[in-house]
């Protein structure tokens, strides 16, 4: 095993996650002995996005049949494999990378966890990966889509790849783009505005999804969003996929605008209701961003079955846990935020729930901020509930 651990001609270690053992470069140093990013790793490994890969494994379970999957951009081939040892669902994967390094290192770690009889694997371009599964023979009930940066170049031919009422599981790592620090590049990558508001880590999640929804309907295809979650250093949004013109005529309702204000007003307009761009609260001059997916993160049955069946993965579970008990609406308000503009003290979030729900309002914590309340409440009710000091 030593030999053909050497046979990288960079040093390589094991690794493991979930239930299985893997090898993956060995994290290197700068000469200031700070970790290399994991972009600039002979082959890619990133131990900080094993959320993503717990996520992607229990949702695999939640399928009601043997599956094929497929995954144009698989580095280590960690995730693949996960999805073939930890589910009885996944019969088989579909491993791609550009990198030979990769391609080499997935074989062996398939060989190390005995899935290799149930393993594909492909040396190329992620599109020409993806278009040789675009028939409708050939396509797969699950691809993920998990690239460094924009998933953008690699969505469309994804989606083809998918077979009706499959899954598709999408990331997006430029978040300075999708937070509005980076408008230019969000229009660049995605034709979308981004924007710098209160909630912009969610805004993040409405914009990739919006990129996904868009492309998928223009090839008559309805993604709905069933589970959606921002997390370190990415964003990620699961899609059911169904085709249909009619279907596809009723997801686009969901696609609008976000406007905010530093007041912390935000509203929601319909796609063809371009905002002004004026705060209706304050007259302040508020954000743009869109067009955004305004519609649920979540879809309620497949958090429910996916929660039943994440017992194994702690940080799954705990994720999947709050995304449940979030309240299904458009923004959040972080308490600092609502403190800083009325000169006092943060409320506590988790009181300010309790408050909000006590006299009738939803409101929810959020995964995405843990100093933000989610609720159907008017602003006006929150700030309020906060002078009044009650939380
Ligand atoms: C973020 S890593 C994938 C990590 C993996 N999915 C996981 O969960 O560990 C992105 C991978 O995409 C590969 N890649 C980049 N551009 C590609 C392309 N055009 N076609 C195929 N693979 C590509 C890189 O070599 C890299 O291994
Ligand atoms: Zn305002």
């Amino acid at each position: 095993m030593v030999e053909r651990l050497n046979e990288f001609g960079f040093p390589v270690k094991w690794y493991s996650e979930g239930r299985v053992r893997f090898v993956a470069p060995e994290f290197p140093t700068t000469k200031a002995g700070e970790p290399v990013a994991p972009t600039k790793w002979p082959i890619f490994y990133n131990p900080f996005s094993s959320l993503s890969r717990d996520l992607t494994v229990v949702l695999a379970r939640t399928f009601d049949r043997k599956i094929r999957v497929a995954e144009p951009l698989a580095g280590s081939g960690v995730r693949s494999i996960r999805l073939l040892v930890e589910t009885d669902t996944v019969s088989r994967a579909l491993m791609n990378d550009i990198n030979p390094y990769a391609v080499k290192a997935m074989k062996l770690n398939a060989e190390l966890n005995g899935v290799l009889d149930r393993s594909e694997f492909y040396h190329g371009d992620a599109a020409v990966f993806l278009t040789a599964l675009s028939g409708t023979e050939n396509r797969v009930s699950y691809v993920d889509v998990d690239p460094v940066g924009a998933p953008s170049k690699f969505v469309e031919n994804s989606l083809r790849a998918v077979e009706n009422n499959g899954l598709i599981g999408v990331s997006a790592t430029d978040l300075a783009a999708l937070v509005g620090n980076h408008p230019n590049a969000c229009y660049r990558k995605y034709g979308l505005l981004s924007a710098k508001n209160h909630f912009a880590k969610e805004t993040a999640i409405r914009l990739l999804a919006s990129f996904v929804v868009t492309r998928a309907a223009a090839m008559n295809i309805a993604a709905h969003p069933v589970l959606s979650v921002y997390h370190r250093h990415f964003v990620r949004v699961f899609f059911k996929l169904t085709r249909g013109r009619a279907r596809v005529i009723k997801i686009l309702a969901n696609i609008g605008w976000i406007q905010a204000c530093d007041c912390l007003r935000s509203t929601v307009y319909p796609l063809e209701n371009l905002p002004d761009g004026k705060c209706p609260r304050c007259g302040g001059e508020a954000s743009v961003a869109g067009p955004a997916w305004v519609g649920p993160l979540q879809d309620v049955e497949t958090v429910e079955k996916m929660l039943q069946r994440s017992e194994d993965l702690p940080q799954a579970f705990e994720t999947i846990t709050k995304i449940r008990d979030e309240v299904d609406a458009v923004g959040f308000y972080p308490v600092d935020k609502i403190a800083k503009n009325m000169k006092i003290q943060p409320p506590s979030p988790a009181k300010l729930v309790e408050k909000l729900k006590e006299i009738g309002y939803k409101a929810s914590l959020t995964h995405v901020d843990p100093t933000a309340v989610k609720t159907d409440a008017p602003l006006e009710e929150i700030i309020r509930l906060v002078s009044a000091g009650v939380c």
